[in-house]
């Protein structure tokens, strides 16, 4: 099966785009929310949940891991892929590739947490594929708790975006890299404020569509992943408010368990 984690349950974004890509595939979800955000903390921190979240994961089955967590696959893919034997897919290359891929400008700018944001890992990424490019990267910390608590559409919400994207567009970007979970939530909104011109990167669709791929081209490793069409949904602290914030990102009546404390 295919096994995901996320710092809490916005990874559930991806678990939706992979669903869409590769329907009939069980997958392991886990969301740690009992230690969620990972977005503040320092890397060493991240890097030891994100290695622990990877032996969850494996003890329940998968036999590929996806990191859905942009502040976790910003620190952690060098360190998961030495540990582990199984393929370890993060969600920062699809969308660098993407963006190299569709912005006519080179102009690109890049909004995620604090710890994806400061450890200019896009920024790198993007200049190795194209030393052309500009980068522009913007943290917009209010976001994660703003969408968590559902406030979508809040005219609080507008104007934190506005704010937040307002260097960016005077920097005349011309494709916006979406490097957190939670904002594919709210992509209108972003799309709106940023403006239509603007070519959106939604990061839980390009790492969907790497996974696709790499199954498409590796036969043995599709074949051994089980299809039953079964999901399992585990967090590290149970709470409604986070099922209720699951169901919002996945729709559907999805239940979520407690791992053992
Ligand atoms: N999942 C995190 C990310 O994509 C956002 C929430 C957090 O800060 O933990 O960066």
């Amino acid at each position: 099966m295919i096994g995901i984690f996320d710092s809490g349950v916005g990874g559930l974004t991806v678990v939706r785009a992979l669903m869409q890509q590769l329907p009939g595939h069980d997958m392991v979800y886990f969301g740690d929310t009992a230690r969620t955000p990972y977005g503040t903390k320092s890397r060493e921190t991240v890097i030891s949940y994100a290695v622990e979240n990877t032996e969850f994961l494996i003890d329940k089955g998968a036999g590929i891991i996806v990191m859905a967590c942009n502040s976790a696959s910003s620190v952690a893919t060098e360190t998961l892929r030495e540990k582990f034997d199984v393929p370890v897919f993060e969600v920062i290359t699809p969308a660098v590739e993407l963006s190299v891929k569709i912005s006519d400008t080179y102009r690109v700018g890049v909004i995620g947490t604090r710890a994806t944001i400061n450890s200019g890992i896009y920024e790198k990424k993007i200049l190795e594929k194209n030393p052309k490019a500009k980068v522009f990267s913007a943290p917009c910390p209010l976001l994660v708790p703003l969408v968590e608590e559902g406030w979508f559409e809040k005219p609080e919400t507008r104007m934190i975006v506005k704010k937040y994207l307002h260097p960016l567009k005077i920097k005349q970007i011309d494709t916006l890299i979406l490097g957190c979970t939670h904002y594919p939530i709210i992509k209108n909104l972003i799309m709106h404020k940023i403006g239509k011109k603007v070519k959106i990167i939604d990061s839980s669709i390009a790492i969907a569509n790497m996974v696709k791929d790499y199954l498409d081209e590796t036969p043995d490793m599709e074949k051994i992943l089980q299809k039953n069409g079964r999901t399992e949904f585990f967090v590290s602290d149970y709470t409604i408010q986070f099922e209720k914030t699951a169901k919002t990102l996945l729709g559907g009546n999805i239940k979520l368990q407690q791992t053992k404390r």
